[in-house]
């Protein structure tokens, strides 16, 4: 198994260009499905989740055609599977979005119940009972959800709680049904308002996407549409916190700056000095160490779960003691153990984390846990005082797109080195 081996001790600089949202890029592919005219998406991340999803979308009778510039065309003329198997479901639980365009377009649908993961049970009920109260049949048999409906019918649905994949998967399957859905508590996300956007041009009828109320009047069908996906907020969060650890000076392009408005208070306040653009943002702390802040994660428009990890190893560093507080997920502190290891002092208190920053973390051996942990051990890696080799790193390749490319070009010294390679190195040192 691959790994990453980070060497501390350089202050990031120069700028870097942030890719397609993996999270808007995934459900808008899978959009594909509401209709037999093909989709044309750009601006997609290369992540292992996209080549998941096109494996998917491919075992469903889904012709998928991609060019060098990462734009993908996805012809749904000719489906003849409804089923999403448990080994890609496995890999990447997004793949329930695949269960509302089917049961909207074909009127039957199963895919394998997603399991308990890193992070938390993260059930998918929302999802289920959203397309029981539009009229499916929906039950669980081996381990798969089946869903059946002959149309589904729109209905007012309110949201328990609030859910990004089970407020997109409830919005596809409604712009095929019959009347009207009105989804009350719904995700505000900025990747949610993308998918409505796509939807939009490929003849939906949306409004309210973006709010917490969102309406979608059913219609006969979709037709093709071309799409560019908007740039991954957490993706350049997670630059930015780069810069700020290290004492650095980032730029990070292509990026609209109101997508991470919580994230840039959050790192003003860690006393980075912030210049934003139309389309970019520049951090510069010019060799101070950050003070620690204290976070809270909440749906969006608050500060987002998918930048925690990132901020628990910011505190661990800082001057100061600083909170982290997590409501989205039961169980997403597994980065602390290794931040722990590296010398970090993080005391848990039931959800919230409290940090007392250290000047330098130690260099050692890590395991990433998920996606997000994994981006936070190679933060930290960054201002560890030697060698920080970070294992499982699968979970990185999922969601970063070209991330040691990324990191080297501002100046970090990474690498990756095939599993059985590292040993060998070991083994004569
Ligand atoms: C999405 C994002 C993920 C992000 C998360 C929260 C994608 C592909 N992934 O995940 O990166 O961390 O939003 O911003 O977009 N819940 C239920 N029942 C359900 C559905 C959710 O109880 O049927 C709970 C979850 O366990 C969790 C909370 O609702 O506690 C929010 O989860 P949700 O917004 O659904 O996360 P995902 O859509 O899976």
């Amino acid at each position: 198994m691959d790994k990453l081996i980070v060497s501390g001790g350089r202050r990031l600089q120069g700028e870097v260009r942030i890719s397609g949202a993996k999270n808007a890029a995934l459900p808008v592919l899978i959009a594909s499905l509401l209709t037999d005219k093909p989709l044309q998406i750009g601006n997609i991340p290369h992540l292992h989740d996209i080549t998941t999803t096109m494996e998917l979308l491919g075992q469903l009778g889904v012709h998928l055609q991609i060019d060098e510039k990462m734009a993908i065309e996805a012809d749904a003329s000719d489906v003849q599977q409804y089923r999403a198997p448990y080994e890609l479901v496995k890999t990447m639980r997004a793949s329930i979005l695949v269960l509302g365009p089917l049961l909207a377009r074909f009127g039957r649908a199963e895919v394998s119940m997603p399991g308990g993961c890193a992070i938390g049970s993260r059930p998918v009920n929302l999802h289920i009972k959203g397309f029981e109260a539009m009229g499916a049949e929906v039950t669980i048999e081996g381990g798969y959800i089946k869903a059946k409906a002959d149309r589904l019918r729109g209905t007012r649905i309110v949201m328990d709680m609030i859910s990004v994949t089970g407020t997109e998967n409830l919005m596809m399957a409604a712009t095929l049904a019959q009347g009207t859905t009105v989804i009350e508590n719904a995700a505000r996300e900025p990747e949610v308002v993308d998918l409505a956007r796509c939807l939009a041009r490929m003849g939906a009828q949306i409004d309210g996407a973006g709010t917490d109320t969102i309406t979608i009047d059913g219609i006969d069908s979709l037709g093709g549409a071309t799409h560019e996906v908007i740039a991954d907020r957490i993706e350049a969060g997670t630059y930015l916190v780069a810069g700020a650890v290290t004492g650095g000076n980032v730029k990070v392009r292509n990026v609209d700056s109101h997508l991470l408005d919580a994230v840039l208070v959050k790192l003003e306040e860690a006393g980075a000095d912030l210049t934003v653009n139309d389309s970019s943002i520049h951090l510069r702390m010019d060799d101070r160490r950050p003070l620690a802040v204290n976070v809270r994660t909440a749906p969006f428009p608050a500060f987002p779960t998918d930048m925690q990890a990132q901020f628990v190893m910011l505190n661990s560093i800082a001057e100061g003691t600083g909170t982290v507080t997590e409501t989205v997920f039961e169980n997403r502190f597994m980065h602390v153990h290794e931040l722990q290891r590296m010398g970090a002092n993080v005391e848990m208190r039931g959800n919230t984390a409290v940090i007392t920053g250290v000047e330098k973390l130690r260099g050692a051996p890590v395991m990433a846990t998920d996606l997000r942990a994994s981006a936070c051990l190679a933060l930290a890696g960054l201002v560890a005082d030697a060698d920080t080799v970070i294992d499982r790193i699968y979970h990185i390749d999922r969601g970063y797109d070209c991330i040691e490319e990324k990191l080297a070009q501002l100046g970090a010294r990474i690498r990756r080195v095939p599993g059985h390679m590292l040993e060998k190195q070991l083994a004569v040192m």
